[in-house]
């Protein structure tokens, strides 16, 4: 998220416009917690994970009261133009604000579950895959010698992109997804064909939003059908959130806040940049967030055909 506050800035610094930072999200927007930033104000970010602004998740921004605290704030200092970086929650928001207040807003996709409509990458998700990719690697080296079966819990609470990802990655026997209805008996029958094909080590990816369970309960019911198997569980967590960005974040962060900018300077309104097909693309803030991103089938087709 830095490199595109980053990017904000310095194109609309490019394009002499002033630029106000928020600190703390839409509870920040309510409070006037602003900060006026230049090009200066931004150096040495880029690299860097997470927001120097800070973020948080506002209840009041919910409210209209709310809202209306948070349109007062910006008509007092006479911001007039909104730069939203976040997901579904953030660009219902601003979606509800434009709407409310007719303030020009416009999103970037910025969360590493890639699940937003109207865009093939969000930021933070590339970044994010590479971590846990690089997280099982190091896993495998102990499932390799200890003959180990390992259940790997991934962030996702709604979908399944870091975890196919990954899952593909680093080699995984079976991926479980939030959009799949696996069974029990579907990932057992995986496991006995892995055993079957000489299967020495074994990682599981689970995305936590997945209809089986935990990581722990999948872990026990394994247990239970498998008692001769070593299962152990990796929950990677938060970890997945943070750290430096890789290039690829980088560039489409930066892409996307120029694009924000100059969106908002040729009149677009109430809609989200993206990159779709390698290009980029403005989506209706409104479909972003009621439509769904949908994964790549074709890499869970991949990823069964690879893990025999
Ligand atoms: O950003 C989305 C997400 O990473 C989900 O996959 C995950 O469930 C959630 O955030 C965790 O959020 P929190 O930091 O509030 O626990």
């Amino acid at each position: 998220m830095n490199a595109a506050v980053r990017a904000v800035v310095r194109s609309a610094v490019f394009y002499n416009k002033k630029v106000v930072g928020v600190f703390r999200g839409y509870d920040g927007l309510i409070a006037g917690d602003f900060i006026e930033l230049n090009s200066r104000s931004v150096k040495n970010i880029l690299n860097v994970g997470g927001t120097f602004l800070k973020s948080a998740r506002s209840k009041e921004f919910m409210t209209l009261e709310g809202r209306e605290k948070a349109y007062n704030q910006l008509k007092a200092q006479e911001i007039d133009a909104l730069v939203v970086i976040g997901g579904n929650g953030s660009f219902t928001g601003a979606h509800i604000f434009h709407e409310e207040f007719g303030i020009p807003v416009i999103g970037i996709p910025g969360t590493i579950d890639n699940d937003l409509y109207g865009t093939d990458y969000t930021i933070g998700y590339d970044t994010a895959s590479n971590t846990v990719t690089h997280c099982v690697d190091k896993i495998r080296d102990t499932a390799q010698s200890h003959n180990r079966l390992f259940i790997v819990e991934v962030m996702g609470r709604d979908s399944g992109f870091i975890a196919l990802n990954a899952a593909l990655a680093t080699g995984a026997i079976e991926v479980i997804l939030p959009e799949e209805n696996k069974t029990f008996q579907e990932l057992f029958v995986e496991l006995e064909r892995g055993a079957s094909n000489k299967k020495t080590s074994n990682i599981i990816i689970a995305a936590e939003g997945n209809k089986l369970g935990n990581a722990f309960d999948i872990a026990a019911k394994v247990r239970e059908q498998f008692p001769q198997l070593d299962v152990k569980v990796t929950i990677l967590g938060h970890l997945q959130r943070g750290g430096s960005p890789s290039n690829f974040d980088r560039v489409i962060a930066s892409k996307l806040g120029v694009a924000a900018i100059e969106g908002l300077l040729n009149g677009k309104t109430d809609v989200m940049a993206g990159i779709v097909n390698d290009k980029l693309a403005y989506t209706f803030l409104q479909q972003a967030i009621f439509n769904k991103a949908t994964i790549d089938y074709e890499l869970l087709r991949i990823s069964k055909i690879l893990a025999t």
